[in-house]
This record gives structure tokens, C-alpha cells and sequence, in this order.
């Protein structure tokens, strides 16, 4: 079902958030002022589109997850631990989160095309080029 691939969608990105901000927190190392920066940069855009999606599964008439237990339940993305941490190891780690988030996205278009939901499939296109673009830009960092 649109509005449960949603929430689990929903659900991932608000661990991410959360995980982006601690690791905008607990970056150490050489390159902590731009790493600490690229992650602010990268969690506002996720909290845009925690807003986008919730607001869309209710104009799809369905009930967006709202609760952090809720959240927890079905996130596929893991939390971040509560430690300093170096920023290659932030952005490998990242980097799986992000396959995630595109494989959900993946599941919604698919869902929506089956049922002719023609604008929640055009919002996926948009999270699907946002996601492999940061995607291909952390994998540039990374050399690999
Ligand atoms: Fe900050």
C-alpha cells in the first residue's frame, strides 16, 4: 500500500535526521569545519522533506506517522551512537542510508504507477535525483 511504503519512508527519514545531526555533532578530525557544515546542509533538506512526504500522505487521504516510537519501530536506517566519530566512517555509513532511502522511494513509484497515482509518482522522481546525486557525490569523496 502508497501510504504504508510512506510511512516507512516517513519513518527513515526522520531517524536520518536525527542520525545527521549527531554526527553534524560528533564529527572529529582534520576536516570538521566542512564536514560539520556539508552535514547542517544535509539534514535541513531531509527535515523539507519529512514535512513534504507526512503533508502528502495526508493529501493521499492517509494517516502520517507522527510519533518517534513509531518511527523506531519500522525504520530501516539504524541510530547513530552517542560518540565522536571520523567523517570517513560518518560517510560510509551514510552512504548505505541513502541506498535506503532510494529504495523506498523506488517502492512508492512503483505502488503509485500500479494505481495511476500520477503526482506521487512524479514526487518520487524528485527524491530518486536528489538521493543518487548525493549519493554520487559521497561516493566521489569516498574514491570509491
Ligand atoms: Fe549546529
Amino acid at each position: 500500500m502508497i501510504t504504508e511504503d510512506l510511512n516507512l519512508f516517513l519513518s527513515n527519514l526522520n531517524v536520518f535526521y536525527r542520525k545527521l545531526q549527531n554526527y553534524h555533532w560528533n564529527v572529529k578530525g582534520e576536516d570538521f569545519f566542512i564536514v560539520h557544515a556539508k552535514l547542517e546542509e544535509l539534514y535541513d533538506d531531509i527535515n523539507e522533506q519529512i514535512d513534504e512526504i507526512a503533508e502528502h500522505i495526508l493529501i493521499i487521504d492517509g494517516q502520517p506517522l507522527g510519533t518517534m516510537s513509531d518511527y523506531l519501530e519500522i525504520a530501516q536506517i539504524q541510530e547513530a551512537q552517542n560518540e565522536k566519530i571520523f567523517s570517513n566512517k560518518i560517510f560510509e555509513n551514510i552512504l548505505k542510508d541513502y541506498n535506503i532511502l532510494i529504495e523506498n522511494a523506488t517502492k512508492v513509484k512503483e505502488d503509485a504507477d500500479n494505481e495511476k497515482k500520477c503526482a506521487t509518482s512524479a514526487l518520487m522522481d524528485e527524491y530518486l535525483l536528489d538521493f543518487k546525486k548525493k549519493v554520487w557525490m559521497i561516493r566521489q569523496m569516498l574514491m570509491k
